[in-house]
């Protein structure tokens, strides 16, 4: 019996997975993977959100789309999440693939999600993709090699993106403290404490906290510059869906639940850069309520 400090703790303990065993997962395992779609909760229900599941084998047009990522990792297997709707769905789409991710992860099945974001084109076409689908990033999965983190490339890797640095309260919040009445409620830290643990892009952690009257909002951050990697700074959009799936999952596992509401159901505008957007705002007050 799992007990739900065991899966807050879980959740906590995720980390990407770099470096796989080539053990196949078992038939039904993957039949409950390929029926992820189903299980998983939704920002937006107009939002239509779906995989495709793949063995990789880097010469196929599969393994082509997976890119120089798939060859150094070397997964068994990989995922191309999608969604079809207007932009908030790509906040959606990291909100329902981290879902994925976490219940992996559950079962002791590990992933690293690889951005693609500069080359959707070429991954739409070798995936047969027509256009106002939106793809964000691949999730490689399979069972953990335990010895990956004597790995040069592993500790390469995190010298670059410092994947276990997280950024501090201060610097997450918009102004730049932890409210008096949250420092004391270990049940909304807890479920903060997940978001900020989040995985993200090169781990920019483009998401940022508020409070304010008990309402707590989190906000996309983008970059006052856009990368060229990312000119449209999805990644923004699509982390900032991850960081509320991790505080949706922590939620759960902690007995209680957070309703999330956007902000703005209908933003179609394209986002300006180097501003704070509001994405998703739901009441502290709820989180005791549902316990
Ligand atoms: C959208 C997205 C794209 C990512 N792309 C890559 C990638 O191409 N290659 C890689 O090694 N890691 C990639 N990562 C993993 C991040 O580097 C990692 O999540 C971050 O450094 C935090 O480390 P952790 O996941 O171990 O907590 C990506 C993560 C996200 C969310």
């Amino acid at each position: 019996m799992h007990t739900n400090q065991d899966l807050y703790k879980n959740l906590l303990s995720r980390h990407s997975i770099r470096r796989y065993k080539h053990d196949l997962l078992g038939k039904e395992e993957l039949l409950k993977i390929s029926n992820f779609t189903q299980v998983v909760e939704s920002l937006d229900d107009k939002n239509i959100f779906y995989f495709k599941l793949f063995e990789y084998q880097p010469e196929t047009p599969s393994g082509k789309a997976l890119g120089g990522f798939g060859r150094i990792m070397n997964p068994p297997y990989f995922m191309a999440p999608f969604i079809n709707g207007n932009i908030n769905s790509i906040v959606d789409l990291g909100f329902r693939t981290q879902q994925i991710v976490l219940d992996l992860w559950s079962k002791g099945i590990g992933s690293c999600y690889v951005g693609c974001v500069h080359r959707q084109n070429r991954v739409k076409q070798l995936l047969n993709l027509s256009n106002p689908i939106k793809i964000i990033s691949f999730l490689i999965f399979g069972l953990p090699d335990k010895n990956q983190s004597l790995r040069l490339y592993q500790k390469i890797s995190q010298v670059f993106t410092r994947s276990k640095k997280r950024l501090s309260y201060e610097e997450l919040f918009l102004d730049h403290q932890l409210p008096e009445n949250v420092r004391r409620n270990i049940l909304v830290k807890k479920i903060l404490e997940a978001g900020r643990y989040a995985p993200s892009a090169t781990n920019a952690q483009p998401w940022r906290f508020n409070i304010k009257e008990n309402q707590f909002t989190i906000f996309a951050h983008q970059k006052k510059i856009a990368n060229i990697y990312d000119l449209e700074q999805g990644y923004s959009l699509h982390d900032t869906g991850i960081c509320m799936a991790n505080m949706s999952k922590a939620a759960q596992a902690l007995g209680t639940a957070i309703r999330w509401c956007w902000v703005d159901a209908d933003f179609n505008k394209q986002p300006s850069n180097g501003i704070d957007i509001p994405i998703a705002f739901f009441s502290l007050d709820d989180l005791r309520s549902n316990l």
